[in-house]
C-alpha cells in the first residue's frame, strides 16, 4: 500500500516509524519533519487543508491516509476524502465536534448520560459572570473553542473566576472541579467496532511536581494494568460505547479522563491520536498497523485484537530554551544516534535540517521513547538516552512516569 501520514510532530514520527516497520509498504508524510524523512517521503506544503491533503494523497495514489492533528478533521479532511471516493482514517466534521466545542461536547455527555463533570454554559460575559454567585469552588472554566491547551482555568474564588471569565471570553463552559488520577483513553473505531489502545498519562505542566504552565505534553507514559479491567469495561461502557454509537464514530477517539471516587468521568474528547501519548503507545504496538487501519477504514475492525508488547514504554519531551512562552530556535542537536544505540526511539518534532546540520526549529523538539518489561525499567532506559542528547537551552521533566502507581 501507499499510504500517507498527515502532520509533522513526533506523534506522526511514531505512527510513520510503526507503519515502516514491515516495509511492505511506501510511507509518504505531509509535511514531514527530518525524523520522518528517514523513514517516509515528505511532501511539503505551505498549509495542511482538506484540499492540499487530498492532492498530495492523489499524487502518490494513496491507498490509505491517517491523520495526526485535529484542525484538519474539524475542517472536514475525512468528508473531502469520502467525496472523492479514497480511504481515510477519521471522524467526519460533524464527529470531530467532540473536539473542536466544549459547549456542543457538554450537550452530548448530558443527552446520552455519560458520566462528567455537572456544568453550566454560557454564550455571553455578563451571564456566566451573573452565574458565579451560585456555584462553589474551585470553579472551573473553560473557553468554547481549540485552544492550545490554554482554554482551561481553575479558579480558587469569585474574583478569579470573574477574571478567567475576562479571559477567556463570552463562550463558555462552568464545570465541577473533580479529584483524581488523570488517564487518557484511546481507542480506534470502525464506526461500529472499537479497540482500545494502552492507557496512558500525559504529563501537562513545564515543570516536575506539575508545576508552572500548561504545555502540549512534556511526556506520557502506557502501562496496560494503569487501569484494572473492570475499569476499562466501565470506561468503554458508559463513556465510549454511547459516544461511538451515536456518532458512528470513524478513527482515533481520545478520552481525557478523570478516575473519581464516583468512577470514570469524561473532562474531553479529542478526535485523534494524543502528543505525546502516541509515542510511547506506538513503541508497545506489537501488531501490523498498517492492517489495523486498512480494516479500521473499511469497518472491518471486528476481527481485530492489537497485540502488545509486554511492559510498559515511556516518552520523555525535550523542549526548547522558553518553552512554553516564547521558544527559542535555531540550536544545534547532537546525541540522537547515541541514545537510539541504548534502545531508546527518538521522534522528532520541533526539528529542521540545515546546511550546519540538525537544529532546533520549534518548542518541543524531540521525544525519546523507551519500552522495558518494567515501568521503571522503561523511565531509566529513557532517561539514559535523554542524557546523550544535547542542544543550547534544552528543558525536559525528570519525573515523567513517577506519578504512576507503586505495582506498576
Ligand atoms: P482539558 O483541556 O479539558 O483536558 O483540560 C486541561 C486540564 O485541566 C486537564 O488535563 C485537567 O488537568 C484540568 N481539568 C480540566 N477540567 C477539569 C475538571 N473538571 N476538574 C479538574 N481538573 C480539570
Ligand atoms: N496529550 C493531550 C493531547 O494530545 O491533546
Amino acid at each position: 500500500m501507499n499510504i500517507l501520514v498527515v502532520g509533522s510532530g513526533a506523534r506522526e514520527h511514531a505512527i510513520a516509524w510503526q507503519l515502516a516497520k514491515s516495509k511492505q509498504h511506501n510511507i509518504y508524510a505531509i509535511p514531514g519533519n527530518p525524523g520522518i524523512a528517514k523513514i517516509a517521503t515528505c511532501i511539503p506544503t505551505p498549509a495542511l487543508t482538506p484540499e492540499t491533503i487530498l492532492d498530495a494523497a492523489r499524487i502518490i495514489d494513496a491507498n490509505l491516509t491517517v491523520v495526526g492533528p485535529e484542525a484538519p478533521l474539524i475542517a472536514g479532511a475525512v468528508d473531502h476524502f469520502h467525496a472523492n471516493g479514497r480511504l481515510i482514517i477519521g471522524p467526519t466534521a460533524e464527529s470531530a465536534r467532540l473536539e473542536g466545542s466544549k459547549i456542543y461536547a457538554k450537550h452530548f455527555f448530558r443527552q446520552h448520560n455519560i458520566p462528567t463533570a455537572t456544568f453550566q454554559t454560557f454564550r455571553s460575559s455578563e451571564d456566566a459572570t451573573r452565574a458565579l454567585q451560585s456555584f462553589t469552588y474551585p470553579l472551573v472554566i473553560k473557553t468554547d473553542g481549540l485552544a492550545a491547551g490554554k482554554g482551561v482555568i481553575i479558579a480558587q474564588d469569585r474574583t478569579a473566576a470573574t477574571n478567567a471569565i475576562q479571559t477567556l471570553g463570552p463562550n463558555l463552559v462552568l464545570e465541577e472541579f473533580l479529584t483524581g488520577p488523570e488517564v487518557s483513553f484511546m481507542v480506534l473505531s470502525d464506526g461500529t467496532n472499537t479497540i482500545p489502545l494502552l492507557p496512558s498519562r500525559d504529563h501537562k505542566r513545564i515543570y516536575d511536581n506539575d508545576e508552572g504552565p500548561n504545555t502540549g505534553g512534556m511526556g506520557a507514559f502506557c502501562h496496560p494494568n494503569l487501569l484494572t479491567p473492570k475499569q476499562t469495561d466501565e470506561i468503554l461502557d458508559k463513556i465510549i460505547q454511547p459516544t461511538v454509537a451515536a456518532t458512528k464514530f470513524t478513527g482515533f477517539l481520545y478520552a481525557g479522563l478523570i478516575m473519581t471516587a464516583n468512577g470514570p468521568k469524561i473532562l474531553e474528547y479529542n478526535v485523534r491520536l494524543g502528543d505525546p501519548e502516541t509515542q510511547p503507545i506506538m513503541c508497545q504496538l506489537d501488531s501490523d498497523l498498517p492492517e489495523v487501519l486498512l480494516a479500521a477504514a473499511t469497518g472491518n475492525l471486528s476481527t481485530h485484537t492489537p497485540k502488545w508488547k509486554p511492559g510498559a514504554s515511556v516518552g520523555i519531551v525535550l523542549a526548547s530554551e522558553g518553552y512554553p512562552q516564547a521558544p527559542v530556535t535555531g540550536d544545534s542537536i547532537t546525541g540522537i544516534e547515541e541514545a537510539e544505540v541504548l534502545g531508546t526511539q527518538v521522534f522528532h518534532a520541533g526539528t529542521a535540517r540545515t546546511q550546519s546540520g540538525l537544529v532546533t526549529s520549534g518548542g518541543r523538539v524531540l521525544t525519546v521513547t523507551a519500552t522495558a518489561p518494567t515501568l521503571n525499567a522503561a523511565i531509566e532506559r529513557a532517561y539514559a538516552g535523554v542524557q546523550r542528547i544535547h542542544f543550547r537551552g534544552m528543558q525536559f521533566r525528570k519525573d515523567i512516569g513517577r506519578t504512576a502507581p507503586n505495582q506498576l
